[in-house]
């Protein structure tokens, strides 16, 4: 058997420690070891999105990052974003602008499109379509999701200036 190494992460606030084989993704080790399934696994080749989350703040595809390489990083996935009861600005538009419909890519979209943000290079629909672009959604529901994304881009805009 593989020898396990251990690991320190703070994830949605907590801090974790861990003893995991060193070929454990970091999407394998939030959805298996921490039952954090709200972030998703489509392709498993970083080719479609689904398993964005925020690694201190910046948005990654957590299928293609051993657990081992993000040791003592601040991991934020859909469930730290926001809750039922006090969504997230992102979360809220989404909902809003009904902007999924099976409702799989939607955390990787919302996680993504809250770490295109803080990148700062996003100004228009065009660019969020741009920027957004390693998110897939198969349903096709990407003309709500870009509405949803320039309405919380343009309220967070608004509150930072
Ligand atoms: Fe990671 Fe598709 S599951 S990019
Ligand atoms: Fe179904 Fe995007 S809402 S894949």
């Amino acid at each position: 058997p593989t020898s396990t190494i251990p690991i320190q992460l703070k994830v949605n606030g907590q801090q974790h420690r861990f003893e995991i084989q060193p070929f454990v993704t970091l999407l394998d080790l939030l959805r298996n070891h921490m039952q954090l399934d709200g972030t998703k696994k489509g392709c498993d080749h970083g080719q479609c999105g689904a398993c964005t989350v925020l690694i201190n703040g910046v948005r990654i595809n957590s299928c293609l990052k051993l657990a081992v390489s993000v040791q003592n990083s601040e991991i934020t996935t859909i469930e730290g974003l926001g809750s039922p009861e006090n969504l997230h600005p992102m979360q809220k538009a989404f909902v809003e602008h009904d902007a999924y419909q099976c409702g799989y890519c939607t955390p990787g979209q919302i996680c993504s499109a809250v770490g295109m943000i803080s990148e700062g290079h996003a100004h228009d629909r065009e660019d969020i379509r741009e920027l957004m672009s390693g998110n897939l959604c198969r349903c096709g529901a990407y003309t709500n999701i870009a509405d949803a994304i320039e309405d919380a881009m343009g309220a967070t805009a608004s509150s930072c200036k």
